[in-house]
């Protein structure tokens, strides 16, 4: 069992949820003024949408991608049950797929998970200017959570390649003596 198990192991975690979206990413809310003047956003392993699904209820237009089919088979029942549109695209990320993205967004956002480092430089080609990168994760290991490996652990070597110009805020907290960090880039 891997935090960031393939897709066959992350379809049969959705799968096994109740059909209960959890709630959003407090600290994105708590961000939520750097996202402001902006309009689409790209949802970087989505899950089953709960930031996306937050995101497009304030108004932004929202895109979501994600490599497990039952993830984004929620996210579209959600956003349905909701009236809100969400486009949805099934792509394994760490294959090199981002190639695949056909638009730049104003922001691309990506929470729990991490990105190979070297992609991170491709994937501010698909921002407009001024455009944010915002990623989100652990810090540390988790005590209460055995799934989450060292390997799925954000650092600040993961953005070594991006411009240290172009980095705009960083955010080290802790929620139930668990330690995350929040990274905001600029195009
Ligand atoms: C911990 S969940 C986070 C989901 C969502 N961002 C959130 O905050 O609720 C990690 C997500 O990454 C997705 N994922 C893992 N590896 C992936 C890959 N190689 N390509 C695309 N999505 C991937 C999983 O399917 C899962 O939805």
């Amino acid at each position: 069992m891997n935090y960031m198990g393939n897709a066959n192991w992350w379809n049969n975690r959705f799968q096994s949820r109740s059909l209960n979206l959890m709630k959003h990413e407090k600290t994105l809310e708590e961000d939520i003024q750097f996202f402001q003047g902006r309009k689409t956003i790209l949802d970087i392993a989505s899950g089953d949408g709960r930031n996306a699904i937050y995101l497009a209820k304030l108004g932004f237009e929202i895109e979501a991608i994600d490599f497990s089919f039952e993830a984004l088979k929620r996210l579209n029942y959600f956003a349905n049950r909701e009236n809100l549109k969400i486009k949805t695209e099934l792509m394994d990320i760490s294959k090199d797929d981002i190639i695949k993205l056909t638009k730049k967004y104003d922001a691309i956002i990506i929470n729990h998970y991490r990105l190979p480092q070297k992609l991170y430089v491709d994937l501010i080609n698909f921002l407009n200017i001024e455009g944010i990168l915002w990623v989100n994760g652990f810090s540390e290991l988790p005590k209460d959570n055995p799934n989450i490996r060292e390997s799925d652990i954000l650092y600040d070597e993961d953005f070594k390649d991006l411009n240290p110009n172009n980095f705009i805020d960083k955010k080290e907290y802790e929620i139930n003596n668990n330690r995350f960090i929040r990274y905001i880039w600029k195009k």
